[in-house]
């Protein structure tokens, strides 16, 4: 908990592959889980092993492949899980085991049947198996989010004791408000006297739109580690965005935290994602969204053309976007639209502007947007008439 380093830990490739539609075959896991070490991921979960062969096979290539990350494979508190992960896992220069079980009431009485004693014992027992493979363990406390947070710091302290390295805190159903999800990181921080031999991580669902802010705030609260997906594809209603959370982190450096993703790279990644997971992304998704760096209204686009940063608060090179877009719709102004022809190569004064305007506002009622070929016959109809006047 000491330096400012937060551990990115990718779940695409298993949370988010999750998604209906979003299944990838071997080669398609194979080729993003190369691209996310590039982008500079520290951790790739690779799949879950014992869920079908074929994902079995991709955690093994990935594991074969991956040469800095480390690789992850997911198993629920069950020995033969646990024994299948480290199978696929047994080539990976760097292999993490990722075991657990739910811990809250929801799931210790209605999906286990179970007491919390008996789901302790059974924790205790899954981190030691998997010690049995690998140093690097990481245990979850499935739906900590709504999980009595006296119990889960019993649960936390006693899988610390048998071997757990990394201790992850999903807030499963995405239940969380930001201020109880940091209270709940501080508690454990402040209450589980070995937590210093653990790293926390957070791993939070977007049910109510709150996984990012959620994950930051745990980060704040003593958290070193962030499970997220790219374009914040997961179960339901998805996952934390890994490209959030990376320029959130960036953006405010005075929190005094730092990853090490190679930014850059976020958009060209994300389209690549979303075309082998045939998942498009919301036009007005953070970062990565095809509007992400558009600006349409005349009061924004004049501030824009005067100073960028009037309202843009990340260059769109820095994440690897198309340059910042002058979209014309029937709210822009006059500056955008001078804007406009002059980059298709038409240099107009201020009167030109004016006459043209009225012009262009009403092609914009009648469209959508108003697009180059639209303003090229504009400003050719405007000079035939003007130069025969
Ligand atoms: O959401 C969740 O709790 C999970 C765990 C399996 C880590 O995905
Ligand atoms: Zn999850």
């Amino acid at each position: 908990m000491s330096t400012g380093k937060v551990y990115i830990f990718d779940t695409t490739l298993r949370d988010g592959e999750q998604v209906p539609g979003c299944k990838l075959n071997t080669k398609e896991k194979l080729e993003l889980a190369l691209k996310l070490e590039d982008l500079g991921v520290d951790i790739i979960e690779a799949g879950f092993p014992i869920s079908s062969p074929g994902d079995f096979e991709s955690v093994s290539q990935i594991a074969k492949n991956i040469k800095h990350a480390t690789v992850c494979g997911l198993s629920r508190a069950v020995q033969k899980d646990i024994e299948t992960a480290a199978e696929a896992l047994k080539y990976a220069a760097r292999p993490r085991i990722h075991t657990g079980i739910g811990t809250s009431d929801y799931h210790i009485k209605s999906k286990f049947n179970s007491t919390q004693d008996d789901i302790l014992q059974r924790a205790i027992q899954c981190v030691k198996w998997a010690r049995n493979f690998t140093n690097d363990v990481e245990f979850y406390a499935e739906d900590a989010g709504r999980t009595d947070n006296v119990y889960l710091a019993k649960v936390i302290e006693a899988v610390i004791k048998a071997g757990a390295t990394t201790v992850n805190i999903p807030d499963t159903t995405g239940y969380c408000l930001p201020y109880q999800y940091g209270e709940k990181i501080a508690y454990l921080v402040n209450h589980v006297p070995n937590i210093d031999k653990a790293v926390i991580s957070c791993h939070c669902h977007n049910d109510l739109g709150l996984a990012t802010a959620n994950s930051i705030t745990g980060v704040i609260a003593g958290a070193r580690q962030i499970e997220c997906t790219i374009n914040g594809l997961g179960e339901r209603a998805g996952n934390t965005s890994l490209e959030e959370v990376v320029m959130i982190i960036r953006q405010h450096k005075h929190l005094g935290f730092h990853t090490d993703i190679k930014t850059e790279q976020l958009n060209p990644l994300s389209r690549n994602v979303s075309d082998t997971m045939r998942m498009p992304v919301q036009p007005n998704k953070a970062i990565v969204g095809s509007n992400a760096f558009s600006h349409s209204s005349g009061i924004h686009q004049d501030g824009f053309l005067k100073n960028a940063l009037t309202y843009e608060i990340i260059n769109p090179e820095e994440v690897g976007a198309d340059s910042s877009k002058i979209v014309l719709t029937a709210r822009s102004g006059r500056s955008a639209l001078a804007y406009r022809f002059q980059k298709l190569g038409f240099q107009f004064d201020r009167n030109d502007i004016d006459q043209l305007y009225n012009n262009f506002l009403s092609v914009a009622d009648r469209k959508k947007e108003v697009e180059d070929t639209d303003l090229t016959i504009m400003a050719q109809q405007y000079q035939t008439t003007t130069a025969t006047a």
